[in-house]
């Protein structure tokens, strides 16, 4: 989230970048006319079945784009919401199909692997009243259960939790059945939400500049590790955590002065592996790759810049493809680079 980054961004600026783009990135999908100038996608989640769901943060919107034909539509409009962000799935859903490129087993950011015989998919979003960049309204913060039913139904949104003590409310992962993790980066804070209830714990705190959030849970045992992007010092690092994801370790950098929003990681049981983040300003999809659990900061490249096609404009997130025609490929938000908001299609090229 564009959330004070520009001083940030200056610095980055002055800074060389190591390695040139691959493929140039591919434009799927972009909002449809009037032609919106302000407009981005804050967060994506892809269904099982490879659909993209995407949150508009300038407006209360959840726009579906299936990425085989690039068309998209908007699945819902939010009563009672003005700018939404994270997003992510509570059923417990298949695991994705293995990257195209990546010949190391290992476990993706997501739910458990148990297969979900239910007959609507879940996922659990976040919204703020973000009347203008920089400015959120104290006390705005919601959390909303989005339902897909697996039929022709309409999808669903209804309030599950207004937090009027939470600050803003960014990046939200699956951790155990029915449970999500919501960063807040106001309050500096992570929280467990029951998503039956809507009540929560806050396992982490003290966490200056928190936005995008991913959880890979232990192979074994019931814990895992947090991984968190801070757009304040502008590194990616992960949490070593119990199952109430209270800190059982010290955090490990995997990354510095990096501009960062969300990201998608992979991870293998040893620990190494990559993320991909949106690099926010930059306008451009980073790969941060790294080693096994304590061998610290890893290697950065960027994959694809431009995103926007115009040289300007932002990049808030990336995720993995789950179908077996684009696993591998990354789908990313870019947004506000003087046209509409757009869902862009990389090849990291590995
Ligand atoms: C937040 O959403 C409102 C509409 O709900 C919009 O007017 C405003 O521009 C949005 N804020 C940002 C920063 O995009």
């Amino acid at each position: 989230m564009r959330h004070s980054l520009r001083s940030s961004l200056l610095l980055l600026l002055s800074s060389p970048l190591s390695a040139l783009a691959t493929l140039p990135p591919s434009t799927i999908f972009t909002l449809p006319p009037p032609l919106l100038p302000g407009s981005w996608f804050e967060n994506i989640a892809v269904r099982p079945n490879g659909k993209i769901l995407a949150t508009r943060g300038d407006a209360p919107e959840i726009w579906q784009i299936d990425p085989a034909t690039g068309q998209g539509s908007l699945l819902i409009s939010v009563a009672g919401a003005f700018n939404l962000t994270g997003i992510a799935p509570v059923t417990p859903l298949s695991p994705p199909p293995r990257p195209r490129h990546h010949n190391r087993p290992g476990t993706r950011d997501g739910p458990s692997a148990v297969p979900s015989p239910a007959s609507v998919e879940t996922y659990i979003f976040a919204s703020s009243h973000i009347p203008a960049p920089l400015q959120v309204t104290p006390g705005s913060a919601k959390v909303w259960t989005l339902r897909i039913p697996l039929t022709t139904a309409p999808a669903t949104a209804t309030l599950l939790a207004a937090l009027p003590a939470a600050g803003f409310l960014n990046g939200i992962t699956p951790w155990t059945a029915g449970r999500v993790l919501i960063s807040d980066t106001e309050a500096e804070a992570i929280y467990l939400m029951d998503v039956s209830t809507g009540t929560y714990t806050t396992p982490l705190t003290g966490l200056v500049g928190v936005n995008g959030i991913r959880a890979v849970r232990a192979a074994t045992g019931t814990g895992g590790y947090v991984y968190r992007a801070d757009h304040a010092s502008l590194t990616l690092s992960r949490i070593p955590v119990d199952a109430a994801a209270v800190a059982t370790g010290p955090a490990e950098v995997l990354v510095q002065q990096q501009l960062i929003d969300d990201f998608a990681v992979m991870q293998g049981g040893d620990g190494a592996g990559k993320a991909y983040l949106g690099g926010m300003y930059t306008n451009e999809v980073v790969e941060i790759v790294f080693g096994a659990f304590g061998t610290g900061v890893g290697t950065r490249r960027v994959v694809a810049t431009d995103l926007t096609g115009t040289g300007t404009g932002l990049v808030t997130v990336a995720a993995f493809g789950r179908r077996n025609s684009d696993a591998g490929f990354l789908y990313a938000a870019a947004g506000q680079g003087g046209g509409n908001a757009a869902i862009v299609r990389v090849d990291p090229g590995v």
